[in-house]
């Protein structure tokens, strides 16, 4: 796999040149380490790391974040059935989280733990800023211990989460508290005005219900430190507490540009930027509303886009630890490679709608579409160039002209609305197009020149338009091609398959 030299840890610097460019700063949900990586969380990755790649691709900076939230009172648990001291299993799940990287080629700049110093400092700074909001008060309430979060009562089904389904906890102790109440207004109309654009629309409606229906309280943001054996990060100038691990986790987003420790890509990326945060559905009300208030609070600027994918099923269920129902990061990469993977989860996930997961269609869009179509495009273009009867070739005429354009309006409209899989399958109607066009024009036989120059500049095209998905193949068809000055020069190089 293409070794991505951007990465250095936790510290990333940019090369020279970037003052004067857009700049975006891109994030995951940072994963809980109660358990291992699947599917799931792969999608949410897979979708912020193709449009990190695509805004790059377009001449823009892009800073892509991700991480593991390993503070709260679940991971403590889960630890300790395992029969494991907490930083070592923390420690060893992390761990695999980050080479996710390396397994799927993620262009990350950074991967923020929540155990490290840097983003104890930030969440230190975050609270000391909202500090005018925090009080102490006693709570009373239900727990789970999943969701780390509280539910009122008429949220709850049957004393089950509603998410997970398991058993909640009654919890009743002293907590700081944050006067969320106070922002509600504020973050309402920020929503309602698309200044914190929220997508897909059924959840900015959602979000919205929840605000105007006024049932929010305050926000308990602090849990007892004996409670979670002191595990996590205590509240400043008081042991007895630990922060909200939600308060703790979004200030991830954060710690990643250096707040709290060195503030210039902060400055750079998240005061003058776009700030784009992909997470899936579940955890939108903590992104919307919680995450907003802080930001408000402490008077920092709030997210610019909030990017909610559905979910992937396992027969209709969520997939998920507590569900038991996993796929995971090992089952995916034994028969197809790591690239599949990344194009299967682009091309067949409906962002927007929940979606299920099937073996048997894994197996089918790889032989259809990686192989047979784009993978067999690939080989044939090649093997045609290479027998061509002109040494070399000036991309001024596209037979299909029409079509590429066609396809690169979609394509770009698609992507900048976060609708990966209609841009692609947008892309793949041209591929299945040239493939007719080669069959069609017998190119085998035909001595046009412009045949050839069609089948240049479209595959040319194909592979900018796959790279964000396909990296590493794609940049070998680039490389090969090599084209310099919209011309081609039939080195006659030999192209193995790619797909096998
Ligand atoms: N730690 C919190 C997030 C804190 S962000 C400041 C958390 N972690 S999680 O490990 O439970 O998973 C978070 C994300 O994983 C979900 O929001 C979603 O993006 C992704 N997914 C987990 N299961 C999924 C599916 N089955 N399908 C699609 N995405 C899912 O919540």
């Amino acid at each position: 796999m293409a070794q991505d030299t951007a990465f250095s840890g936790q510290k990333h610097r940019f090369d020279s040149g970037w003052g004067r460019k857009m700049r975006n700063f891109i994030t995951t949900p940072i994963y809980y380490v109660n358990d291992r990586p699947h599917i799931g969380h792969l999608y949410t990755t897979i979708l912020a790391d193709v449009f990190t790649r695509y805004k790059r691709l377009k001449g823009e900076e892009a800073f892509f974040q991700s991480g593991t939230d390993e503070n709260g009172l679940n991971i403590v648990r889960v630890a300790e059935k395992n029969n494991k001291n907490v930083k070592d299993f923390v420690d060893e799940i992390s761990r695999e989280f980050y080479l996710l990287k390396e397994k799927f080629n993620l262009s990350l700049d950074s991967f923020i733990r929540t155990t490290s110093e840097e983003h104890k400092k930030a969440v230190y700074k975050l609270w000391n800023l909202c500090k005018k909001d925090i009080y102490m008060d006693v709570y009373e309430g239900w727990y789970c211990l999943s969701c780390e979060a509280y539910y009122q009562d008429e949220e709850i089904i049957d004393g089950l989460c509603p998410i997970h389904k398991r058993k909640l906890e009654k919890f009743s102790e002293k907590n700081y508290f944050f006067r969320l109440t106070k922002y509600l207004d504020e973050i309402k109309k920020l929503i309602e005005e698309d200044k914190i654009k929220i997508i897909p629309k059924d959840i900015k409606i959602q979000i919205l219900d929840i605000l105007r229906e006024k049932r929010i309280k305050d926000l308990s943001v602090s849990r007892d430190a004996a409670r979670s054996k002191g595990w996590g990060i205590k509240v400043p100038d008081d042991d007895s507490q630990i922060i909200y691990v939600w308060f703790d986790a979004l200030t991830n987003y954060l710690t990643g540009l250096g707040f709290g420790n060195d503030e210039e890509k902060f400055k750079e990326f998240w005061e003058e930027g776009k700030i784009y945060h992909f997470i899936g559905k579940d955890i939108a009300k903590f992104h919307c509303i919680y995450w907003p208030a802080f930001l408000l609070s402490a008077g920092i600027k709030t997210p610019d886009y909030i990017i909610c994918n559905h979910f992937i099923l396992n027969e209709g269920e969520k997939i998920s630890k507590t569900l038991g129902n996993m796929i995971t990061i090992e089952d995916l990469l034994k028969d197809y490679g790591y690239e599949f993977t990344r194009y299967y989860l682009i091309t067949q996930g409906t962002e927007f709608k929940d979606w299920s997961f099937s073996w048997d269609n894994y197996k089918k869009v790889y032989e259809g579409e990686l192989k047979n179509e784009i993978g067999n495009l690939v080989s044939r273009i090649f093997g045609l160039l290479k027998n061509m009867p002109f040494d070399r070739l000036i991309l001024n005429e596209n037979l299909l002209e029409n079509d590429l354009k066609d396809v690169e309006e979609v394509y770009e409209d698609r992507i900048e609305n976060f609708e990966f899989s209609k841009a692609y399958r947008s892309v793949f109607g041209l591929v299945k197009k040239l493939n007719r066009f080669i069959d069609e024009r017998k190119i085998w036989e035909s001595k046009e020149e412009k045949d050839y120059k069609t089948l240049v500049i479209n595959l040319e095209k194909i592979a900018k338009f796959y790279l964000p998905v396909l990296p590493e193949s794609m940049q070998k068809v680039l490389s090969a091609l090599d084209i310099k000055d919209n011309i081609f020069e039939n080195k006659r190089i030999i192209f193995e398959h790619l797909f096998k």
